[in-house]
């Protein structure tokens, strides 16, 4: 597969050409949302929201909690848009399938991007509800020979070979930190690595402790492809994982991982990164 595209350069166009013709917003900031944290899209301005069913080429969202539409709109008169509903590579897509809108994004004039994303915690110093900025990611389906990336490269949107050091925007990490003490969150706020699994199981307790011990504070199922094709494309990048549960790292634990605990607990945290979002955006955008 790693040589078939499921996309070319003209696919990703013809959508921009397509969305730029359905509003006048032109936003410079992008929003992905992650499970159960989706309403923040109910909060923007001046809004056009389009189902992905509609949007030429776009996959379509098959995960409970996740909403499936596409919504232009402003805070504070700044323009942005925003994912309601993410694709993930367990849900059966091409790994450059998942990725499609951030492409799109560019093309539609976008520099930042925002992800946020539901993620367990391998860190014993985080609790359930912490907000953690993400500073740095392990890519374990990339070291696997699953980038986005991989194939021929498409010199349009990028390099061969692009740098993933900087890949999470130190300067909008700090406007985020400072926007998060304004509203009073500091004290659950945590900057951590995050690492990718494919999902959708989830992690056995040994491979818990592998992660933890490869240096990760949170797993989740998400967000680096975008992130990967995000930089590609010379987007910056700001994200952020809900700490939704606390992974079982040992065997007397009568814990279990699932879906309805992380729902829960987004449900729980909504608001605050509903508020965090929007902020940032009103300071960004
Ligand atoms: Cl514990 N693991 C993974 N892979 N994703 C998650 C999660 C755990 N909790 C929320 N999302």
């Amino acid at each position: 597969h790693m040589l078939h595209f499921c996309y070319a350069f003209e696919d990703y166009k013809e959508t921009a050409d397509w969305l730029l013709a359905q509003t006048e917003l032109r936003p410079k900031v992008a929003v992905i949302c992650g499970s159960g944290l989706g309403a923040f899209a109910e909060l923007l301005e001046n809004q056009t929201a389009i189902p992905y069913k509609d949007i030429p080429h776009f996959p379509q969202s098959t995960v409970q909690g996740h909403a499936g539409r596409l919504v232009f709109g402003e805070f504070d008169g700044k323009p942005c848009v925003c994912m309601q509903g993410r694709f993930h590579f367990y849900e059966g897509y091409h790994i450059s399938k998942v990725t499609f809108p951030v492409r799109v994004f560019h093309l539609l004039g976008v520099q930042t991007l925002i992800v946020t994303n539901a993620a367990g915690g391998l860190n014993q110093d985080y609790k359930v509800g912490d907000i953690m900025f993400i500073k740095d990611h392990l890519n374990i389906p990339g070291m696997a020979g699953l980038n986005p990336l991989g194939g021929l490269n498409e010199e349009r949107f990028g390099v061969r070979f692009p740098c993933m050091s900087d890949a999470y925007d130190k300067d909008i990490c700090s406007i985020a930190m400072e926007t998060a003490k304004e509203l009073g969150y500091a004290p659950f706020i945590q900057q951590g690595v995050y690492t990718m699994v494919a999902g959708p199981s989830y992690e056995t307790i040994a491979e818990c402790n592998m992660l933890r011990m490869l240096g990760a504070d949170a797993v989740g199922m998400s967000t680096i492809p975008e992130v990967i094709l995000a930089r590609h494309c010379g987007l910056r990048v700001f994200g952020l994982s809900l700490i939704t549960n606390k992974v079982v790292k040992d065997y007397d634990s009568h814990e279990k991982a699932n879906h309805e605990e992380v729902l829960r607990t987004s449900q729980h945290r909504a608001e605050n990164l509903q508020n965090l979002v929007s902020c940032l955006v009103a300071k960004i955008g």
